[in-house]
């Protein structure tokens, strides 16, 4: 377990390799998700650095989705959805590689973090999310709702809210980061 630290520390806690692939990709959303995993993290008794983490590398397995994907401003395609959906074990796989001290609740959270309570996720249709994934996930669906995409707007925290409490993720979860993005303003 990695111990609780000031956020330049959590920064210094990723090796300068796995930065430098996370940089390659969406280093914003990246920060973001790792920002606001950390805040909601003691609300849920989850690692706070981990949940930083783990946050911050969540998406590293889209360094094997082309960017005219990852960007497209319209619908994908099925073939181009089966793409997407390999990022998750991809991103594994890369961390388990470049980085094998990697915390397992990390990789775990990497590998599950777009499945959902009521197995309609991906890639594997799980239903058990750990705390620590399901923390990720969630952190990660408020940050999509709230920063523009290729094919629309960024949503308001009305709009944003609506659509995050449809996700199938646990309700204490999403409970907790509803209370830190309305006390921080996210
Ligand atoms: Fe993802
Ligand atoms: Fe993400």
């Amino acid at each position: 377990m990695l111990s609780a630290v000031s956020a330049p520390s959590l920064f210094d806690a990723v090796p300068d390799g796995v930065h430098d692939l996370v940089r390659l990709r969406v280093p914003i959303h990246a920060a973001r998700v790792a920002l606001l995993a950390h805040a909601v993290a003691p609300l849920l008794g989850v690692n706070a650095c981990e949940a930083f983490i783990a946050g911050y590398v969540h998406d590293i397995g889209k360094l094997g989705v082309p960017i005219a994907v990852l960007e497209a401003p319209r619908p994908l395609t099925a073939a181009e959805r089966r793409v997407m959906q390999d990022h998750p074990v991809i991103g594994a796989t890369l961390l388990a590689q470049v980085w094998p001290e990697c915390p397992a609740a990390v990789q775990l959270a990497v590998r599950s973090h777009h499945e959902r309570v009521t197995g309609t996720g991906y890639p594997f249709g799980a239903c058990e999310l750990s705390p620590l994934t399901a923390l990720v996930a969630a952190a990660d669906v408020w940050d999509a709702l709230r920063s523009p995409r290729a094919y629309r707007a960024a949503l308001s925290v009305a709009d944003a809210g609506i659509e995050f409490e449809a996700e199938a993720l646990p309700n204490q979860v999403k409970a907790a980061v509803r209370r830190i993005v309305a006390e921080q303003g996210w």
